[in-house]
């Protein structure tokens, strides 16, 4: 059987960021506390004036298309994965074909283009069509681009705006790939839920505290369902495990029902022996908030334990250490959480190759979807070469009054006269709605 999965992937944030703890937090008269320690942020990425879900996402394909020497013979499938489009009719991997049309021989006229839309798990379902399209022999020797771009924007005073973020993540869908294979082992938490959306409206409407119950809850579902493919896995089974990041304070929570769930048969048992000697269930108790609080407890004395730390520190924090420099950027969430885990084996020389990762994806909504996939033997090669430290690096800082403008133009209000804080450097700029990207 043919291997399928990540070839390569390239990032591209936008330029511009916001300092939480040192500009964002006094404006606001928080306790930068809130924003480093509880919710895990250091900044956020916005993008200048001359950028957009599109060119951000033609900016990604392009550097990944000359890093691996691809032309547009070479791509079959182009799907984008985003919940900030602006074109109700035309999905926008065809605005972002045009942009890589004007710098490649050839067109995408051959390639079947699509726009993907469930929230942040938009961009694992579009791995999962090309990974279909692969194996059902489709593809015809091509491979897929698929392209995760977002503007994650809250109206201003929502608990979410700390969280905010823009980005892409390019992804090339191979056969024999370089970083990781994809496996058949997948399991889902999908329900229709009222938490978070935005039925046309730029920014959502949010119950920020539920949105947190329901990832968990679907979250636990989709372990569940994963665990009726892949029996009796067990933490230490995964050498990382990226989760969709909000923010990293969620991962935080979601890290904790992960490994208490993967546990459950053994180190549980043990852990409550002397309170109720195993884990406890509902009918253990008189009423539903007894019960809450002791799973409350439960967890509460979980987290303390070393075992728990230490399998945190290596499993999951490495996963979120491009999250805390960014914040959300939606769809390409949890695949930058994929890149922070490999970036930090590559720096540390850990040897990945042929173990595993659990990606755990989420989208309001509301859908979990977790899988397991296979580090492959280009993996340290690839992730050395994505360039990312140094466009992280090269962001300008905003001003608090300059965030709020930022932030206005990008709510789409044309009127709003936006400087631009730096200069477009041989890349795809915006030149106005419903038109194609230039390069400048
Ligand atoms: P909030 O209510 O302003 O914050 O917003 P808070 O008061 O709950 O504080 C946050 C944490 O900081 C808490 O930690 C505090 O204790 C702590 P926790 O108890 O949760 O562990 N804290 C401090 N720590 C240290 N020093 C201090 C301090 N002060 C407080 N001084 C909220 C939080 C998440 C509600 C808000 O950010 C929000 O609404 N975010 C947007 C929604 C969201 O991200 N939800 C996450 C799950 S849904 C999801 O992931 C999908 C999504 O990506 C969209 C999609 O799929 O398309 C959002």
């Amino acid at each position: 059987m043919t291997a399928v999965g990540i070839d390569a992937i390239e990032i591209w944030t936008g330029k511009l960021q916001l300092d939480l703890p040192g500009t964002f937090a006094p404006a606001k008269g928080e306790d930068p506390g809130k924003y480093t320690k509880g919710l895990g942020l250091e900044t956020s990425s916005f993008p200048d004036a001359y950028e957009d879900i599109v060119t951000m996402g033609a900016n990604a394909a392009k550097r990944l298309m000359d890093r691996k020497d691809l032309d547009p013979q070479d791509i079959g499938r182009i799907d984008v994965a985003t919940e900030s489009a602006f074109d109700n009719s035309k999905p926008v991997s065809t605005y972002i074909a045009g942009c890589l049309e004007q710098v490649y021989d050839g067109d995408f006229h051959h390639a079947n283009k699509g726009e993907r839309k469930f929230a942040c798990v938009a961009g694992t379902q579009s791995i999962d069509d090309a990974y279909n399209w692969i194996k059902a022999g489709r593809n015809r020797g091509r491979a897929a681009l698929v392209i995760a771009t977002d503007t994650a924007l809250y109206a201003r005073g929502d608990p979410g705006e700390a969280t905010q973020g823009a980005g892409a993540v390019a992804m090339l869908i191979d056969e024999d790939p370089s970083v990781v294979e994809l496996s058949t082992e997948q399991g889902y938490g999908s329900a229709d839920e009222t938490d978070f959306l935005k039925p046309n409206q730029q920014f959502p409407s949010v119950d920020g505290k539920r949105s947190m119950q329901v990832y968990l809850a679907r979250m636990r579902e989709a372990l569940e369902d994963f665990e009726s493919v892949a029996w009796d896995t067990h933490p230490d089974d995964f050498a990382y495990i990226p989760f969709h990041t909000p923010f990293p304070g969620m991962v935080r929570k979601a890290g904790l029902l992960g490994y208490r769930h993967m546990i459950r048969d053994t180190e549980i048992e043990d852990a409550l022996e002397g309170r109720i000697g195993r884990q406890p269930r509902e009918e253990d108790f008189d009423d539903w908030e007894a019960y809450e609080e002791a799973i409350r407890a439960y967890m509460d004395d979980l987290k303390e334990t070393e075992e728990y730390q230490s399998w945190y520190a290596d499993t999951i924090d490495p996963t979120l250490n491009i999250s805390r420099r960014v914040g959300n950027w939606y769809t390409g969430s949890v695949h930058i959480a994929r890149v922070s885990a490999l970036r930090h084996a590559a720096a540390n020389d850990v040897d990945l190759q042929g173990q595993k990762l659990l990606v755990a994806s989420y989208g309001s909504g509301a859908q979990a979807e977790i899988h397991a996939e296979t580090v492959a033997d280009g993996w340290k090669e690839e992730i050395e070469a994505a360039d990312l430290e140094d466009q992280l690096q090269r962001r300008y800082d905003l001003s608090y009054d300059e965030y709020e403008q930022v932030h206005d133009r990008h709510n789409h209000d044309m009127d709003v006269e936006l400087e631009e804080f730096t200069q477009p450097d041989g890349e795809f700029v915006f030149t106005g709605w419903g038109r194609m990207s230039e390069r400048k």
